[in-house]
């Protein structure tokens, strides 16, 4: 068979084309990467860890922390936790401090609909002084929610509780009272 050189280009192209499927990006949704700057505004960042969550960085599957599904796009996980360092180390402490974050939890995060995993524990600027925020409950897709360490005071809300999908749940280190009044 003689194949022309217009039929090779052809060729050539259905090629490259099939072979762009396996390592095709995930490109974040506009309306999730709205959200995940509304949430971030919220948000005390002394250290701008947050400084790719910008408009300039279009693509914000690719942004700090945040991890999307390779088919769908959809945002599925927000990895934002803080590590604290041992109790005795003042300097480590202040260190921590500036790294850590603060601010509050926009409650625009429950329009991330398909996100299955929170994870904002060490931060214990974010919840000083405030319970929990119930509307956590309404997230419906979380698997894994870690709020250890997160300064939270208070009740558990109870909305928590619909959460049904929820595998790994962590309030640990935190200032709240259950039904006992009990310290957890
Ligand atoms: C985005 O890019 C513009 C133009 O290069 C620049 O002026 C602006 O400071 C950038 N914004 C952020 C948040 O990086
Ligand atoms: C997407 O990720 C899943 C595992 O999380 C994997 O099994 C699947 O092959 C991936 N799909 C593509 C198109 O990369
Ligand atoms: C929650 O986060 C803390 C501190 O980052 C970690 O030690 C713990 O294992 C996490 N819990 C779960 C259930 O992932
Ligand atoms: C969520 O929980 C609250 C309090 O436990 C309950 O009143 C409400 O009906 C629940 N909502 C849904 C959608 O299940």
């Amino acid at each position: 068979m003689i194949m022309n050189s217009s039929s090779i280009y052809i060729l050539v192209f259905v090629q490259l084309w099939l072979f762009s499927f396996p390592c095709r990006e995930s490109v974040c949704i506009p309306s999730e990467r709205e959200t995940l700057l509304k949430f971030k505004n919220n948000l005390n960042d002394p250290s701008n860890r947050l400084w790719s969550w910008n408009h300039n960085h279009t693509n914000c599957c690719h942004w700090y922390g945040v991890l999307c599904h390779n088919v769908t796009s959809h945002l599925l996980q927000l990895h934002l936790n803080t590590s604290p360092p041992a109790f005795d180390d003042w300097e480590a402490f202040e260190a921590y401090r500036r790294w850590s974050f603060g601010g509050e939890i926009s409650p625009c995060l429950a329009d991330l609909k398909h996100l299955n995993y929170l994870d904002l524990s060490g931060n214990y600027l974010l919840g000083e002084g405030t319970s929990i925020p119930s509307f956590l409950g309404t997230m419906t897709s979380l698997t894994h929610l870690n709020l250890s360490y997160t300064g939270f005071h208070g009740k558990i809300p109870s909305q928590i509780g619909n959460l049904s999908k929820l595998r790994y749940l962590d309030l640990s280190f935190n200032y709240l009272v259950g039904e006992g009044q009990r310290l957890i």
